[in-house]
């Protein structure tokens, strides 16, 4: 319990720095560890979100800590950072035998090794009926761990409606990400959401997505062979996580699942 504040007041901590502060974290370079900026598709999508967001590789390669803002190097978010990599390692094995795959097997495919950290910060929005904090999407990762605030505005979509995930102290909102609906062959379908921007603020979550981001890896990801067979045939075609990152950048969040680009013609 207590890591998980420590966390939300590291990140609520970082964004109420001074604006020249946080200037010198700012990037758009996609090739960067650590980025600071709003919007990472501000250039794409049609409607900016009102949110700002802190990005941190923290692995499978170590971090310099000398690059991540010395309030974000605290023995806390190091720690908080370690134990979700642990998490992350147990989920896969319950996730490899939910498959009824060998425990090991999603951890094989590189799934747990290593994490982003996304420190997000929604500032409180006077017209919230005109934007979102973060439009509908599904995340660009094999599983997302998330910590939200006592705010709320958190919602999943469910057979067309949207519901809410209210806060609840402590506790962590787990998600598919698109990767393991790829590679589940649709087993697990990754879960659409959305933030509402809101007049009360500021909300601060902080979402680790699960996933080897920027580690220069030549393996392809496709439906795992051990689950398909004549009547469970291939839905989607090989990527590398390159290409499947600079696609889902590149589309922006404009509402469609980045999954559809990768299926096969039946
Ligand atoms: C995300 C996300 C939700 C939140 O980082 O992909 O959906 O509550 N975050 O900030
Ligand atoms: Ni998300």
């Amino acid at each position: 319990m207590k890591v998980v504040e420590e966390m939300v007041m590291a990140a609520r901590g970082f964004h109420e720095l001074p604006q020249e502060v946080k200037a010198k974290y700012y990037t758009r370079d996609v090739m960067k560890k650590v980025k600071y900026g709003s919007n990472f598709d501000l250039y794409k999508s049609k409607y900016a979100n009102w949110r700002d967001t802190l990005f941190c590789v923290m692995g499978p390669e170590p971090l310099d800590p000398q690059e991540l803002p010395p309030i974000w190097r605290s023995d806390e978010t190091m720690e908080y950072s370690r134990q979700l990599q642990v998490l992350g390692k147990h989920l896969f094995q319950l996730l490899s035998e939910a498959l009824g795959l060998k425990h090991d097997h999603l951890e094989g495919m590189d799934c747990a090794k290593g994490h982003l950290i996304l420190s997000h910060y929604y500032p409180a929005c006077p017209e919230p009926e005109l934007t979102m904090g973060t439009t509908r999407h599904s995340d660009p990762d094999f599983l997302t761990i998330l910590i939200q605030d006592q705010i709320g505005g958190l919602q999943v979509l469910n057979q067309n409606e949207w519901i809410d995930v209210p806060p609840v102290p402590g506790a962590l909102v787990v998600n598919i990400g698109d990767l393991l609906q790829l590679i589940s062959n649709d087993k697990f379908k990754s879960v659409e959401h959305r933030v509402l921007a809101n007049h009360r603020g500021p909300r601060v979550s902080v979402a680790c997505f699960l996933t080897p981001h920027l580690y220069p890896t030549t393996r392809v990801y496709g439906p795992i062979k051990e689950l398909l067979s004549q009547n469970n045939p291939p839905v989607y075609r090989e990527t590398s996580l390159q290409d499947f990152v600079a696609h889902y950048n590149n589309k922006g969040l404009d509402g469609k699942s980045a999954l559809a680009y990768f299926k096969l013609l039946q």
